[in-house]
């Protein structure tokens, strides 16, 4: 096992450059198994969750081959059925694509329920209404297999009782090669989305208004593979944008879609910080003392629940009062005791956090619960006073590539450890 020890104090300086979406990636990967072809995914990040997709692609029969940094080819010609057997699927949340991508090919697919971060319950009932009105039936055993199959898949109108960004991807690409039309209403609009939207209809199907609330979708009889580039990954440049403004720095984040960042930046330029975009990069920097603001997380275009934590760390190192209402995730302020450690001065429950921020947060030893409550984790120990200790940094490797040199090179006094 490994730690990241931390020295608080410096300013973040310098360029960072982001990588391709995680929440994309893990989307678009398990996708491939729609055709019986080989496909080029570029600008995929190298994080442990596509690691683990790759293993999975591969236990079922698929050719993957890391390319060089970013791109992976996967040749799914001789997978002929989606049946994973092995525990794999516990380690991350996106296994359950393979339900949806399975069923779309071979009218049939089994994996273990998913396992993910521990942000709340986080059922799939919306993906299973979604699996069964385009005609297939579902079971789950007793020992967490889930398993889906059809006869055949009739397309149809489906209404989320919950905007899900995974039943909406999942559903989709169940629905593709789907006979006739399918319409899902009350859809996700997230720019992962989207992006996966764009790489099935880069095979050949038929998809309009995904970023809307109403995704229409015409079955195609067969799906090829093709080369596709991954956007880039909001929410690390979001984690970038938060660590500068707590670090009181002057950062440039290069390689971003600076529209899927409105959200952090609107609430980062409400605080007083300076914000400067340029095409594909932006400048996010300190001008003066910032003033502490209320977040509410929402489905996008809202402000994305994967920085709450991140944010929630900022505002409790800022004098005054704020509130942070979570309106996305069940559960997600469980980190909140390892904060409380270095002097956060926080009250929360299930849905809410009041935060009195307090200028001195001091270094701790602290445990990342999960992987956005350990990028969280991070930026506290950049602006804690003294040396802050982070365990179980595996959940941060599932979703940042290279952070600790990307903090390095912005400045930062990081670095990993081995445990023994
Ligand atoms: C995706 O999770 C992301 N993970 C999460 O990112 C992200 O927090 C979440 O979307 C919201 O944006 C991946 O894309 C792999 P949801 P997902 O279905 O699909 C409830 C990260 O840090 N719900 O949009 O699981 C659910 O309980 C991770 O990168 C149902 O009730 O999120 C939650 O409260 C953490 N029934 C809300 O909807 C369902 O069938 C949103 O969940 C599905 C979801």
């Amino acid at each position: 096992m490994s730690k990241f020890v931390i020295e608080g104090g410096t300013k973040l300086k310098g360029k960072v450059n982001i990588g391709g979406f995680k929440n994309a990636a893990v989307a678009i990967i398990p996708a491939t198994i729609l055709c019986q072809d080989k496909c080029i995914i570029q600008n995929v990040p190298l994080i442990d969750d596509v690691n683990v997709l790759g293993e999975i692609l591969t236990e079922i029969g698929a050719d993957v081959e890391f390319l060089d940094d970013t791109s992976i080819s996967i040749d799914t010609s001789n997978i002929n059925e989606c049946y994973l057997k092995n525990g794999l699927s516990k380690k991350i949340r996106a296994s359950y694509y393979l339900l949806g991508a399975g069923l779309g090919r071979f009218k049939n697919a089994s994996t273990l329920l998913p396992g993910g971060c521990d942000i709340g319950d986080r059922p799939i009932d919306q993906h299973i209404k979604g699996f069964e009105a385009l005609g297939a039936t579902v079971d789950i055993s007793d020992d967490g297999r889930i398993s889906v199959k059809a006869d055949k898949l009739i397309g149809n109108k489906i209404y989320l009782d919950v905007v899900s960004v995974g039943a909406t991807i999942n559903i989709m690409m169940a629905a593709v090669l789907a006979e006739g039309k399918t319409t899902i209403e009350n859809a996700a609009k997230e720019p992962h989305i989207v992006d996966t939207a764009n790489f099935l209809n880069s095979m050949g199907a038929d998809i309009k208004g995904a970023g809307t609330d109403v995704i229409r979708i015409n079955g195609v009889e067969k799906l090829r593979g093709c080369t596709y580039r991954v956007i880039p990954d909001q929410i690390e440049a979001g984690t970038y944008m938060i660590a500068a403004a707590a670090t009181k720095g002057d950062i440039i984040i290069d390689d971003v879609i600076p529209k899927h960042l409105e959200p952090i930046t609107a609430k980062l330029k409400e605080m007083g910080m300076g914000i400067e975009e340029y095409g594909d990069s932006i400048r996010v920097f300190y001008e003066n003392e910032l003033t502490p603001v209320n977040i509410q997380t929402l489905p996008y275009p809202g402000f994305p629940t994967d920085l709450q934590q991140p944010m929630t760390v900022l505002l409790s190192s800022l004098h005054g009062e704020s509130m942070v209402v979570e309106g996305v995730s069940e559960d997600r302020f469980k980190y909140v005791n390892e904060i409380k450690k270095m002097g956060a001065n926080i009250e929360y429950s299930k849905k809410h956090a009041k935060i009195s921020g307090t200028k001195n947060l001091k270094g701790a030893i602290v445990r990342a619960t999960d992987l956005r409550a350990g990028a969280a984790l991070i930026i506290a120990g950049l602006v804690a006073e003294g040396i802050t200790e982070i365990i179980d940094i595996y959940h941060i490797d599932r979703g940042y590539e290279f952070i600790e040199n990307k903090f390095m090179n912005l400045g930062a006094k990081i670095r990993r450890v081995k445990e023994d």
